[in-house]
């Protein structure tokens, strides 16, 4: 059976909800305690055994190139310093896996950001990791996907049940359950109407597709917001039962959001080894004095 080897990362949106933030800096570059949100994402990807990243780019986003390489300037600075232990940490960065680059041209949804993709997948099963998406627990949300697709064999999609105000900024799915906490997806829907809606559950971050979706996307008309959405290319999968979704497991974090980059701030504070236990001193400190 083919293993899932190769990932796509889209992370090449404009950002504009977290403005001004993402004028210069790219949103997926935006830092979580001590790293960019997008290293979280490879390290991800790279616990699973995948080994080559194809990461989507454009225009004013080289940062995510220079953080994926060797700075051999720094390194030798920590080295000659005697910062050995650091330096291996900066080095290994760039050592993960075999990191790859395509920039879509113009921004014409997520949808289209992955038929940039076409011919780094070739045709064998790949990954997609939203660059905005940081998601952190004992068992990589994207590992729980591969075994569903190595179990079921099609289309998988990550799915949380999520309230009435968010339902209507992300996707609604039509599901059934099917195993634990894997449903069949019949049907999708990009940012639905009140009318339009089939459940609170949404496509959050992760998923795994066949090649057969380039074909399909080639074949989508623009949706929502005038961009090619890659929910309207999934559909068709879902709708001849080529998809299913799985609740995963994991604290998820929208770093293309305000609240959200402050909440993963926070909380993986709180677990770091090295400034956890201050933070948490802190925090607790602070709590004392906030009113609601
Ligand atoms: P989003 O829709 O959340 O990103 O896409 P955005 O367009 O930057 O969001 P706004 O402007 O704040 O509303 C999810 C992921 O897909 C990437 C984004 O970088 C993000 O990681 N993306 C989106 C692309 O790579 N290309 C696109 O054309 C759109």
């Amino acid at each position: 059976m083919q293993k899932i080897r190769k990932a796509v990362i889209p992370a090449a949106g404009l950002g504009t909800r977290v403005l001004p933030a993402s004028k210069a800096c790219p949103k997926e570059m935006l830092n979580i305690v001590d790293k960019p949100a997008i290293q979280y994402i490879v390290e991800e990807a790279v616990a699973v055994g995948i080994t080559d990243i194809l990461i989507i780019t454009n225009r004013g986003k080289s940062v995510i190139e220079d953080h994926f390489d060797h700075s051999y300037e720094l390194e030798t600075h920590l080295r000659c310093t005697g910062k050995g232990s650091l330096a291996n940490e900066v080095a290994a960065i760039a050592d993960m896996a075999n990191i790859h680059y395509i920039r879509q041209k113009e921004t014409l949804g997520l949808g289209h950001a992955v038929l940039c993709a076409k011919t780094f997948v070739g045709d064998e099963p790949f990954a997609v990791l939203y660059g905005d998406d940081v998601i952190v627990g004992d068992d990589p949300a994207i590992g729980q996907l591969c075994r569903a697709y190595e179990q079921y064999r099609t289309g998988v999609v990550g799915i949380r049940k999520v309230s009435d105000s968010l339902v209507h900024r992300y996707s609604s799915l039509k599901v059934q359950p099917l195993d634990g906490s894997v449903y069949r997806v019949l049907d999708m829907v990009e940012k639905p109407e009140k009318s339009q809606k089939f459940s609170n559950y949404s496509i959050l971050g992760r998923c795994i597709l066949t090649p057969e979706i380039f074909r399909i996307l080639e074949h989508t008309l623009p949706g929502v917001g005038g961009e090619l959405q890659l929910t309207d290319a999934m559909r068709a999968l879902a709708q001849n039962g080529q998809m299913v979704g799985v609740d995963f497991t994991g604290d998820r974090y929208d770093m293309g959001d305000k609240l959200g980059i402050l909440k993963a701030n926070v909380e993986i504070a709180l677990h770091h080894p090295k400034i956890g236990a201050d933070f948490r001193r802190y925090l607790i400190d602070l709590v004392k004095n906030i009113q609601e």
